[in-house]
C-alpha cells in the first residue's frame, strides 16, 4: 500500500489530526476555554512529532509574532465548540446514532455525556485509530457511549465497512465532517455526500466544516506555517479544485441547511479570529433531513 493511501499520526495527512489535538490541548489549558478535551495533551505527548507541538497556552504564545499556534487554537476551539453543541442538540432531540467522519484524535466519544444506548462510529485510517485507542486504553479511559471504530479509507467503499460494523440506516443519524473536505478529491466528496444521503433516515443531521477560500486556507502562508510548526508540508495533500458548496449540494438532496461563518461564531464567543484565519472564510454548515 502506498503512503498516499496509508498514514499514521506523525506523517502525511495524519499529522494534521495531531496538530488539531495540540490546538485543543492549548485551548483546554486556558481559564476561559470554550471546550474541555482532557485527552488531547496525552496524544501530543505520546506521538513525539518531528517538530514539538505546544499543549498549553503559554507554550503556544512562545510562537511570538508568528502566532501560528495561538491563532490555530482559537480557530479550532471555535469549531470544536460548534460541533460539540451540534451533537448535544442532536442527542437532546432523540438521535442515538452518530458518525464522526475522519475522526482523527477527536475524543468526543470519550468526553461528551452521551445518553445511554447512543452508538458513535468513528471512521479514519487504521493507524490513526489504533494510536488513539491505544493512548486512551493506557490511561484507562472508557468511552461514554457505545463506541465503534471503523478503519477504512474515505476514498473507498466506507459505507459497506460502516454497515458491517453495525450502522443502522433505519435510525436517524448525526454525521460530522470536520477538518476533512480539503483532503478529499472532488469525486470522493461527491460520493461522500451521496452515500450520507443514502444512509440517512428522516430526522438525520449533518454538520460540515467548509472553506469559502480553500486556497487561502491551504495556500502558501498556511503551508509555510505548517512546515515550520508540524514539520510536514500539507499543501501537496490538499485539493483546491472548485466544487459545489456543501450547503448547495445538501440542499439539492433535500436537506434544510443553516450556515454559520466561523468568524461570526468566534466573535460571538468574544474570541475573534486572526486575519489569516478570517480570510479562509470557514463556514459551519448544519443540515437536517425532514
Ligand atoms: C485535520 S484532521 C481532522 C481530525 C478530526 N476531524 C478533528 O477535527 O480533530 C484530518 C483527518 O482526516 C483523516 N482523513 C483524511 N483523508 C482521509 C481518508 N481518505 N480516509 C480516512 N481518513 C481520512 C486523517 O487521517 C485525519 O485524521
Amino acid at each position: 500500500m502506498s503512503t498516499d493511501q496509508q498514514w499514521d499520526i506523525v506523517s502525511g495527512i495524519g499529522i494534521t489530526a495531531l496538530a488539531v489535538a495540540a490546538a485543543r490541548a492549548v485551548e483546554t489549558s486556558r481559564p476561559d476555554a470554550l471546550i474541555q478535551d482532557p485527552y488531547a495533551v496525552r496524544f501530543v505527548e505520546e506521538a513525539r512529532p518531528p517538530v514539538p507541538m505546544p499543549t498549553t497556552a503559554a507554550e503556544a504564545e512562545a510562537d511570538g509574532a508568528r502566532r501560528y499556534w495561538p491563532d490555530t487554537s482559537t480557530y479550532i476551539a471555535v469549531r470544536t465548540r460548534a460541533f460539540d453543541d451540534f451533537f448535544q442538540e442532536a442527542v437532546a432531540a432523540g438521535v442515538t446514532q452518530a458518525v464522526v467522519l475522519a475522526s482523527g484524535l477527536d475524543a468526543r466519544a470519550f468526553r461528551l455525556p452521551w445518553p445511554a444506548g447512543t452508538v458513535v462510529y468513528e471512521i479514519d485510517q487504521p493507524l490513526v485509530l489504533d494510536f488513539k485507542l491505544r493512548v486512551l486504553r493506557e490511561q484507562g479511559v472508557a468511552a461514554s457511549c457505545e463506541h465503534r471504530p471503523v478503519a477504512v479509507d474515505l476514498r473507498n467503499d466506507w459505507a459497506t465497512a460502516l454497515e458491517a460494523a453495525g450502522f443502522d440506516r433505519s435510525r436517524p443519524t448525526a454525521w460530522l465532517a470536520e477538518g476533512l473536505l480539503p483532503y478529499l478529491p472532488p469525486e470522493a466528496e461527491e460520493e461522500l455526500f451521496q452515500e450520507i444521503h443514502r444512509l440517512s433516515a428522516p430526522g438525520s443531521r449533518f454538520a460540515v466544516e467548509t472553506f469559502g477560500n480553500v486556497a487561502a486556507a491551504m495556500g502558501k502562508s498556511a503551508a509555510d506555517g505548517s512546515i515550520r510548526s508540524m514539520g510536514v508540508d500539507i499543501s501537496g495533500l490538499i485539493h483546491t479544485d472548485r466544487r459545489p458548496k456543501p450547503a448547495d449540494r445538501l440542499g439539492d438532496l433535500g436537506w434544510r441547511t443553516r450556515s454559520v461563518a466561523a468568524e461570526e461564531a468566534a466573535a460571538a464567543h468574544g474570541r475573534p479570529l486572526s486575519d489569516e484565519f478570517a480570510k479562509r472564510e470557514a463556514v459551519h454548515v448544519f443540515a437536517r433531513l425532514p
